[in-house]
């Protein structure tokens, strides 16, 4: 762990504006920064970023937290890694103790075994021959860690003799726990690892040897380190190259491997799953275009159709290279050719015109049906210019006039918008108004926070989640310096760093402290009804009437209160 002073410390020392303008380009505006929200797809920005309070919040999907909560999500880093890496960028070094670091073993865990798989892919025939028979070369080994699991528990039994413990073990998705002991996750599979963008091994995926072995691919589950759907194949090779070249999306590992092994090395894939959105947005940080080159069958089309939108969304202009039925990047650069298939790259095609390929078009009702749904993409497109671009196109090729497009994008808009209601997350933790008032008062501004400590206890307020939410405040008030980017550090669920980010950005004028004090009473006597109601249920009568007594001189004290201050 790291001591508490070290990461205050440290935040302090940073400035959450300059940090974050080293990822995003911040625009003033008033008090705050504002920008495109990297964590969902927006047009108009509401990505706020607050210099005075040190916190960013983003009004479109709640997304919010201290300069920490920002590299977790933007470099999807464990919190002691965002730590480090502010601090490295401070020149402060950090007394560590590894061991405490809950994610470093598991880590160290996906370490040792891409180096196991390694090693057992020398040590294997089979692995070898069948790697040569995909013709993977030495280099491309190497660079992507190829590897090999072999049958037998070997690797559970290694882990154990080198200081892995069977619990990290299985943590980390290498094995599994059965009534007979413990058992390795993968054998008798073609090993890849899945890098993290910093290049740490962070799961793997595992191809059967022979086509009768189902299921032909087996992954990492879920762990704390690994989600498919948040990491990409190759991304980590990759990303150098890709500020120079347009990256080229491919379905399969060994499509992958194919192309590089030629000498293209802008290509990544997802890993196993369709592209999800958090992918699309991972892959706009290296480039604003993408081209998909999917499997030439019916499924690889309507793959291909379902990754367009996804990357619509996330503000990237998907084009597309349609191989022929039968073909994958795979057979088809071994059939014919790193040249032919620079040729077919370079006669790629727009996400329209693919559509247009694809889909009949010849009758009037044909056409109607493809410019709906191509408007519906076009509308997703964030950024105006390449929409007026598109729709200058598809006003051409349909010859239908601008103003007649755009009016349609307008009303499927409204229908849209009438259907959808996004649900924030301070609706759904804070449930009555008076403490939507003061909430947002006490998380701010430390001097409110410390009324409210002498004013209600925090088992006053509804849910559990803002009971443990004012208790850390509680606890933690009377140290100097309190302020909403501290708090946020000190509280370990995200949706409540996120819920105090948004409370943050909601104090625009702020009462006076008798108001303020007020607000604190109403919020008491709501206690007082329902604990009153649940004794009269359980028919406790003692707890009732002292419950009474208690909320009559309340109410008493608040009417005094009251009239004192109307009296001023
Ligand atoms: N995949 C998976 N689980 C499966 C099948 C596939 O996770 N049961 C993933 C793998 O990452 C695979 C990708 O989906 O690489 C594409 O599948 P496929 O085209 O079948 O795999 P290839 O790697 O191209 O395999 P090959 O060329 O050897 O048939
Ligand atoms: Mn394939």
């Amino acid at each position: 762990m790291i001591k508490r002073e070290i990461i205050d410390q440290i935040r302090e020392q940073t400035d959450i504006v300059q940090i974050i303008s080293e990822y995003l380009p911040l625009k003033k505006a008033g008090r705050y920064y504002k920008t495109l929200c990297p964590f969902h797809s927006e047009k108009i920005p509401s990505f706020h970023v607050s210099p005075e309070r040190q916190i960013y919040h983003c009004f479109g999907c709640g997304a919010g937290g201290s300069v920490y909560t920002f590299l977790m999500q933007y470099e999807k880093l464990p919190f002691p890694e965002a730590i480090k890496k502010l601090a490295s960028k401070l020149g402060i070094t950090i007394e560590e103790d590894k061991s405490q670091y809950r994610y470093q073993a598991l880590y160290d865990a996906c370490e040792f075994a891409a180096k196991f798989y390694a090693d057992a892919l020398e040590n294997s025939k089979l692995a070898i021959e069948y790697i040569k028979h995909r013709e993977i070369n030495q280099d491309t080994i190497k660079r992507f860690r190829l590897g090999y699991a072999p049958s037998g528990n070997l690797l559970f039994n290694a882990a154990k003799k080198n200081g892995v413990s069977e619990e990290n073990l299985i943590r980390a998705g290498l094995a599994v726990k059965k009534e007979d002991g413990c058992h390795d996750w993968f054998y008798k599979r073609i090993i890849f690892p899945v890098f993290s963008i910093a290049g740490k091994v962070i799961g793997f995926g595992a191809r059967a040897l022979d086509a009768n072995t189902e299921p032909k691919y087996i992954n990492t589950p879920e762990t704390p380190i690994f989600k498919k759907g948040a990491n990409l194949y190759g991304l980590y090779q990759a990303k150098n190259y890709l500020y120079q070249n347009i990256p080229i999306l491919v379905e399969g590992n060994f499509d992958l491997l194919s192309l590089v092994n030629q000498g293209i090395n802008n290509v990544i894939a997802p890993l196993g799953t369709a592209l999800t959105l958090e992918q699309a947005l991972l892959i706009r940080r290296y480039s604003n275009q993408l081209i998909i080159a999917f499997d030439g069958d019916v499924a690889g089309q309507t793959a291909t159709f379902r990754t367009i939108e996804i990357l619509l969304k996330a503000n990237n202009d998907p084009h597309v290279i349609m191989l022929d039925d039968g073909f994958d990047p795979d057979k088809y650069i071994k059939t014919y050719g790193k040249e032919k298939f620079n040729t077919i790259l370079n006669n790629n095609i727009d996400f329209i015109d693919f559509i247009l390929k694809i889909k009949p078009t010849s009758s009037v009702t044909d056409k109607c049906l493809r410019l709906k749904e191509i408007l519906e993409l076009i509308s997703l497109i964030g950024e105006n210019v390449s929409q007026e671009l598109y729709l200058n196109k598809v006003s051409d090729l349909f010859k239908v006039s601008k103003d007649t497009l755009l009016n349609q994008i307008q009303r499927d808009r409204k229908t849209a918008n009438s259907s959808s209601n996004p649900t924030k997350t301070s609706n759904q933790l804070i449930q009555n108004m008076a403490e939507k008032q003061v909430l947002p008062l006490i998380v701010s501004i430390p001097e409110y926070a410390l009324i409210a400590k002498q004013e209600i206890p925090y088992n006053y307020f509804a849910s559990s989640e803002i009971q443990e939410l004012i208790k850390t405040i509680y606890e933690n008030i009377d140290l100097e310096n309190f302020s909403s980017a501290k708090l946020i550090d000190l509280i370990d669920k995200s949706e409540m760093k996120q819920l105090v980010a948004d409370l943050s950005f909601q104090t625009k004028t702020i009462p006076t402290k008798i108001e303020f004090q007020r607000k604190l009473r109403t919020l008491k006597a709501a206690w007082y009804y329902k604990a009153m109601n649940e004794a009269k249920v359980k028919g406790d009568f003692n707890l009732l009437e002292k419950l009474t007594l208690e909320h009559y001189n309340l109410k008493k004290n608040l009417s005094q209160k009251r009239s004192a201050y109307n009296e001023k």
